[in-house]
């Protein structure tokens, strides 16, 4: 089989599409007979992933990569990076808007949910660029 891939843009601010590349994603892994509970790891992830271009960044791109071994997806954003990584990663910080907070975000609990939910988890940051999260999960189908 060759890799399957996705791309998917996405734009800040845009609350009411938020979400809709990672259930996207969860479709088609649904349709591969993979275990239901790596299906919902992954597609945690992803939206947290998502979400967090939506909520904090201006514009970003998501590229999906499935072939039977592992999916990997890779969100690239250009936005205004964040500054300490390990601080942003612990559960509860968040420096998310007024704005952000009313449409129900802002717990910072997303960056330690993809950690949890996925196998691998790389960030890359540069102030006032951006930032590039890289998420790689194993696959073990059902049988
Ligand atoms: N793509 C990003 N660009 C810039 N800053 C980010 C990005 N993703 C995360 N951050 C920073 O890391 C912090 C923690 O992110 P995390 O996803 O854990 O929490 P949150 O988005 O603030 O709230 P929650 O995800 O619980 O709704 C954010 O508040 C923000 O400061
Ligand atoms: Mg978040």
């Amino acid at each position: 089989m060759k890799d399957m891939k996705f791309e998917y843009l996405i734009e800040g601010g845009d609350f009411v599409r938020a979400g809709h590349a990672s259930s996207e994603v969860k479709k088609v892994l649904n349709q591969l007979n993979l275990d239901p509970v790596i299906v919902r790891r992954i597609a945690v992830a992803m939206y947290e992933g998502e979400v967090n271009v939506v909520a904090h960044a201006y514009r970003g791109i998501i590229r999906v990569k499935i072939n039977p071994e592992r999916i990997s997806i890779t969100i690239q954003d250009e936005g205004p990076g964040i500054a300490d990584i390990d601080k942003a990663m612990q559960e509860g910080y968040s420096t998310a808007s007024d704005r952000v907070r009313e449409m129900g975000f802002g717990a910072g609990m997303g960056l330690a949910n993809m950690k949890k939910n996925s196998d691998q988890l790389l960030i890359s940051s540069e102030i006032n660029k951006g930032t590039v999260v890289e998420m790689t999960t194993y696959m073990k189908s059902k049988q």
